[in-house]
């Protein structure tokens, strides 16, 4: 049977029509990235979604990786539905709420108190007024290449052009977005990931006066660098011997990674932790997670944490329902899908070296990257954001992006792959053959162009 790619024209029409009424025609600008045109959806089903152009995706992007259950997983469905029977909103309490407070406290030892949120930007927001508050210091030490969510403090340092990069011993403290107000970027220092010798000098810099250390404890937003293994370990030594917090952002890795997140996979304990993504299902829904005493700003009143939409039934029903299924699969989770990624990454892997694609896949498993080297480059894992930005060649990894998506596989624009609990070996067999086309299309396109 001869495979007829996958083709847009109702997305693009629709993108053309949006572009009239909503601002750049999208909601959130990384999804102008797609290419060749921010795609339109009818619906999804575990792994599998379907366009307007009734192409079908095995789609590893799957939310931005919120959607770990699958597409429309119907016992979520009905959870949500349940509930939007009996009220979509309070803005007061329910008993749901406890109950799902108590399920983190249950799968994270570090989350002794809990306070909801729709967005993980806004508890980012609230874990550096509580960690400024408890300590009475203003600065917050974030790492190259780490993000934190859209909001002013989260994007300082995100991901500087490589001309303002500073030296390596003092990374620049650029925000990538206008309109911030200026003595924001101050109230932050940034360091780079993955040397903790590094680290403990940037410290003793500002001895004294940092609030917080925040990171992705894997970087998955550049490259899913996992941590070197002293790396976690230094930054907690330097919070405590510091007096300051350790805020780990685990709006990718909670769940993902097993019931207790990346801290329970490489075995740290942050102050507070950040949960977003997984936690929903989907929904908006996030949630802050820590020590009680860290939450006694919150818990006395001094420090205001609110949100009209906070613990919302509805988000709370498809929460509740999520975490029952990572609490079923005990051990087996992480370990089923970690396996079923690393057979993805080495299947990847396989069809890249045939097609002579300099291709390298690096993660976990559960997610992970596939880095497409720039012409020279040395082989061996990215470990930093600089790293990356030196070896990973973004335009050609786009255009194979693109193949991929004509034979219906979805990557992420970045080159993140997420699992989700919905893939099973049958759907990675497909992907490899949809790949394995893809690949041939992307090495004889590239060589002509
Ligand atoms: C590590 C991390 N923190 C925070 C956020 C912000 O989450 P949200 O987009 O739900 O506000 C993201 C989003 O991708 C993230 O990856």
């Amino acid at each position: 049977m001869t495979h007829v790619p996958n083709r847009f024209t109702r997305s693009h029409a629709l993108y053309e029509r949006a572009m009239r009424s909503i601002a750049g025609g999208v909601n959130s600008g990384i999804r102008k990235m797609e290419s060749p045109v921010p795609l339109y959806f009818t619906h999804g089903n575990g792994c599998r979604l379907y366009d307007v152009d009734e192409n079908e995706y095995i789609d590893f992007q799957i939310g931005q990786g919120a959607l770990f259950f699958g597409h429309a997983p119907a016992g979520m469905a009905d959870a949500i539905a349940d509930q939007a029977r009996r009220g979509v909103h309070f803005a007061a309490q329910c008993e749901l709420e406890i109950e799902v407070a108590e399920r983190l406290q249950q799968m994270i030892p570090s989350a002794q108190r809990v306070r909801f949120n729709s967005s993980a930007t806004e508890v980012v927001l609230a874990a550096f007024r509580l960690a400024r508050a408890q300590t009475n210091r203003r600065l917050i030490l974030k790492f190259e290449g780490h993000y934190h969510g859209w909001g002013d403090e989260g994007l300082v340092g995100f991901a500087p052009p490589e001309s303002a990069w500073g030296p390596d011993e003092a990374p620049t403290h650029l925000h990538p977005s206008a309109g911030v107000i200026p003595e924001v970027l101050d109230q932050f220092v940034v360091a780079r990931w993955n040397d903790p010798d590094h680290l403990r000098r940037r410290v003793s810099q500002f001895r004294g006066k940092l609030a917080a250390i925040v990171c992705e404890p894997c970087l998955c937003n550049t490259s899913c660098i996992e941590p070197v293994p002293e790396m976690l370990a230094a930054i907690r030594e330097a919070c405590d011997r510091e007096g300051a917090l350790m805020i780990a952002d685990e709006t990718i890795t909670g769940f993902r990674f097993g019931a207790a997140g990346a801290q329970g996979y490489y075995g740290v304990s942050p102050d507070l932790t950040i949960l977003g993504k997984a936690i929903g299902g989907g929904m908006p829904f996030a949630a802050l997670v820590g020590l009680e005493n860290v939450f006694s700003g919150i818990t006395n009143g001094t420090v205001v944490h609110a949100g009209t939409l906070n613990a919302n039934p509805l988000c709370l029903a498809g929460s509740k329902w999520c975490l029952d299924q990572i609490i079923k699969r005990s051990e087996l989770h992480p370990s089923e899908s970690s396996t079923l990624g690393k057979r993805l990454m080495q299947g990847l892997q396989i069809l890249a070296e045939q097609n002579a694609i300099p291709l390298v896949p690096q993660g976990p498993g559960v997610v992970f990257h596939t880095t497409m080297l720039k012409p020279g480059a040395v082989q061996g894992p990215i470990l930093d954001y600089r790293d990356s930005v030196r070896r990973h060649d973004a335009p050609r990894w786009a255009h194979l992006r693109r193949c991929l998506l004509e034979h219906g596989v979805r990557a992420i624009e970045r080159g993140l792959w997420f699992m989700s609990l919905a893939h099973t070996p049958a759907d990675i067999d497909d992907t490899l053959s949809r790949a394995s086309l893809a690949f041939t299309q992307h090495a004889t396109q590239w060589k002509i162009a």
